[in-house]
């Protein structure tokens, strides 16, 4: 099997890259990267002299890089993770989330069809649902996006679906709840939080810390993508989750358990504007259907990650004393704090 697979820099992608060459002698790999912020080639270090992965840095939205690589032939799928990722970020500015979201998604569906590519995978999530207050989400729920992150996210999955009934080109869609694991950039909960707590500082938890989330291991996830490559149904959509929901502050307290600090750690910041309270998935369809489910337990993937973010200070401690820092401390310094 032969993929390209875009945005696989970032910490999802680089995941999923890392688990199909290593699960399979017969995959190959191109990774169209722009690098962005979150882009990071460290986190394919350990593959990247692999004859069976290779790397071209370039914008998912320039059509002539697309189709340059595309031109090689023999590709069987395009999976689609490239986008901006981060809820606050797209608070603060959200042009480049559109951009990548709505043109990228268009060009690499164009090449798709011009290349009669068999399969496009296009990597979504459970927040195009918005809030969901109570009960769980299935494929068929309408679209609620109130971030502009996830308006971007729900506007790249309308026109994924729309070629599909328009063209019939052959796409998948996955909504996947949040996610943890290794190689997780140091802005999002996890990251954060763990190597906050490492540094002996506090974590600002939003709000009254009690927003649930849904949380699925990155490797889940990954296997969940090898199922729906392989047995996916064209011009369906899948849920991707676990049913493990939690708010905010219970992680918090187990993060603080793990890494031994207590409450005094705990630092309760303004709230994030329009901070949806709830995700809650219904993925029945894809274990019923793929035969796919989670295989790390939440408290057993809270451990393993919290120590893989001790062993490995070398890959987050730089990112987080250059250009993030930066961003953190706009959004954490001064009035931020309640
Ligand atoms: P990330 O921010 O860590 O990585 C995104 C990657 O995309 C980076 O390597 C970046 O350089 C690249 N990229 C951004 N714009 C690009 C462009 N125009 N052209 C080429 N590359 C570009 O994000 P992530 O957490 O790895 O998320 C990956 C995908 O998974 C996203 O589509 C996201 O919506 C989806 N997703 C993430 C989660 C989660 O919890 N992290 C949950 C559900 C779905
Ligand atoms: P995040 O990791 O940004 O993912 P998303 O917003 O895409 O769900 O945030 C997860 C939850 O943690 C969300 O409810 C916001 C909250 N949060 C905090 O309380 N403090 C923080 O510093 C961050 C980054 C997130």
């Amino acid at each position: 099997m032969k993929l390209l697979v875009t945005g696989g820099s970032g910490f999802v992608g680089s995941n999923f890259i890392r688990y199909m060459l290593g699960a399979y002698p017969d995959v190959s790999v191109v990774n169209l990267d722009k690098l962005t912020y979150a882009g990071n080639p460290a986190n394919l270090a350990d593959v990247e002299n692999e004859p069976r992965y290779s790397f071209v840095k370039g914008d998912i939205a320039d059509a002539a890089i697309v189709e340059s690589i595309l031109s090689e032939g023999g590709f069987d799928a395009i999976v689609n993770y490239a986008a901006e990722s981060h809820v606050d970020r797209s608070i603060l500015d959200p042009k480049a989330f559109l951009t990548t979201a709505v043109f990228g998604t268009y060009t690499l569906l164009e090449a798709t069809r011009k290349f009669a590519i068999p399969r496009f995978v296009q990597i979504s999530t459970d927040e195009v649902y918005g809030a969901i207050m109570e009960g769980e989400t299935l494929e068929s729920a309408p679209f609620e996006p109130r971030s502009p992150y996830s308006a971007a996210k729900a506007a790249a999955d309308h026109l994924v679906a729309s070629y599909w009934s328009t063209y019939q080109t052959p796409v998948v869609i996955t909504h996947a709840a949040n996610m943890y694991g290794p190689y997780h950039y140091p802005e999002k909960l996890f990251p954060l939080f763990i190597t906050n707590l490492i540094e002996g500082k506090k974590v600002p938890v939003y709000g009254d810390g009690m927003l649930v989330r849904e949380w699925l291991h990155v490797d889940d996830h990954a296997r969940a993508i090898d199922a729906v490559l392989r047995r996916g149904v064209l011009g369906e959509s899948y849920n991707i989750g676990t049913g493990d929901r939690l708010p905010n502050i219970e992680i918090t307290k187990k993060l603080l358990a793990l890494l031994g600090k207590d409450e005094s750690s705990i630092e309760h910041v303004k709230d994030r504007p329009g901070h949806d309270r709830r995700y809650a998935l219904n993925s029945q369809k894809i274990r019923r259907e793929l035969g796919w489910e989670p295989k790390i337990g939440f408290d057993e993937g809270l451990a393993t990650t919290v120590e893989w973010f001790k062993a490995n200070e070398a890959w987050w401690k730089p990112i987080k004393s250059g250009e993030y820092q930066k961003y953190y401390d706009a959004q954490y310094g001064g009035d931020r704090v309640s």
